[in-house]
């Protein structure tokens, strides 16, 4: 998906190659996600110790928080080579079969956006996920007969920005789900550091506390404002980002304090405006901004329900207290008493 916004959590065209050379490679360099980092440490090493491949590994959440890295960091760790795919590249049965096949022992298959997989696809994954083998068809009509191939063992690494899209049987072979969360404006600072260092960008301490509250608890979005702030500090000051230089940058790139921008402020106003605070539903909130109702659910409204400004009801979206306050708006009903 692509979305011209500078704090959108999708990955843009221009963010590939500046994001590869500050992808961190190890656990250890993975920063936040305590829970997950400290589960999959377990599990890494076990397996290791044990010779054998991984369990199938599930992650999940919002766009920009580290799926695809943690991928790369678990077959670095793994000590073995990874495969990287995604659910609507593979279009037929015999796509999937043939990577299966060639994969080696305990090889890591990333497959991303694994909601978007089609059911035929499914099919094949099953008994490779269970048992290690491939079910190929031989033949057509009433000849036709059915072969059991053995895969080697190998991981599965499936990511999705929506749990809650995939088929019970196909999250049901995942022997490990994990869920990864917003990060913390203290974890964000310390990406903000560490990219700062890679990229050998001057930055004071407080300039990378500024940039970090203002990154959605997202660390692509925190990557991307780093970027355009070391932009502004050449042009503009000596290349130091000091916390001045941070703030002016932000200022100019209309980013606010809290993170949100143009786009959020317009959904916001949306539902308190036209819709008196809502519930509205997601396809209606869609048609009233003109957003895809898929860009408002994975992209642009996670962050506003993680701040409190967006409640999802079962009848809509809700403008919460907090919305109001935002826009120094008195909530209708509140107040007098
Ligand atoms: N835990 C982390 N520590 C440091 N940097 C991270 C972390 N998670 C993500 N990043 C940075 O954010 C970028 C986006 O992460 P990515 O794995 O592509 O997100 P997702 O696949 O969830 O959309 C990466 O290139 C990496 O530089
Ligand atoms: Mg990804």
């Amino acid at each position: 998906m692509q979305d011209p916004r500078l704090v959108s959590p999708a990955q843009a065209e221009d963010d590939a190659h500046y994001e590869a050379g500050l992808r961190p490679r190890r656990l250890d360099d993975y920063i936040g996600q305590d829970r997950v980092r400290e589960n999959l440490q377990v599990s890494i090493e076990a397996a290791v110790q044990r010779g054998d491949a991984l369990d199938h590994l599930l992650v999940y959440g919002p766009p920009g928080l580290g799926k695809t890295t943690l991928a790369y960091v678990i077959a670095h760790e793994l000590g073995v080579p990874i495969r990287t795919t995604s659910g609507p590249v593979i279009e037929k049965p015999g796509d999937l079969a043939g990577i299966l096949s060639n994969l080696q022992p305990r090889e890591v298959l990333f497959i991303d956006e694994i909601h978007r997989m089609s059911p035929v696809i499914e099919e094949i994954l099953y008994p490779a996920m269970e048992d290690f083998e491939l079910d190929i068809v031989i033949g057509q009509g009433p000849g036709a007969r059915s072969v059991k191939v053995p895969v080697e063992r190998f991981t599965l690494v499936g990511a999705t920005t929506r749990a809650g899209l995939l088929t019970a049987p196909l999250r049901a072979r995942f022997g490990i789900v994990q869920r990864l969360d917003f990060y913390t404006v203290q974890d964000i600072e310390e990406i903000v550091r560490r990219s700062a260092r890679i990229l050998e960008v001057p930055m004071d301490n407080a300039a990378a506390r500024e940039l970090a509250s203002r990154s959605r608890g997202t660390p692509r979005v925190a990557n991307r404002l780093l970027r355009r702030v070391r932009d502004f500090a050449q042009v503009r000051a000596n290349g130091r980002v000091t916390f001045e230089v941070a703030q002016a940058a932000l200022h100019l790139l209309e980013v606010d304090a809290a993170g949100l921008d143009e786009v959020d402020r317009r959904l916001l106003l949306t539902v308190i405006d036209k819709f008196g605070g809502g519930p509205v539903g997601l396809n209606t909130l869609a048609a009233a901004t003109s957003e895809e109702p898929d860009a408002i659910e994975d992209m642009h409204e996670p962050f506003l329900i993680q701040l409190g400004l967006i409640e999802r009801t079962p009848r809509g979206r809700m403008a919460t207290a907090r919305a109001y306050a935002y826009f120094d708006q008195a909530m209708p009903g509140r107040g007098l008493f």
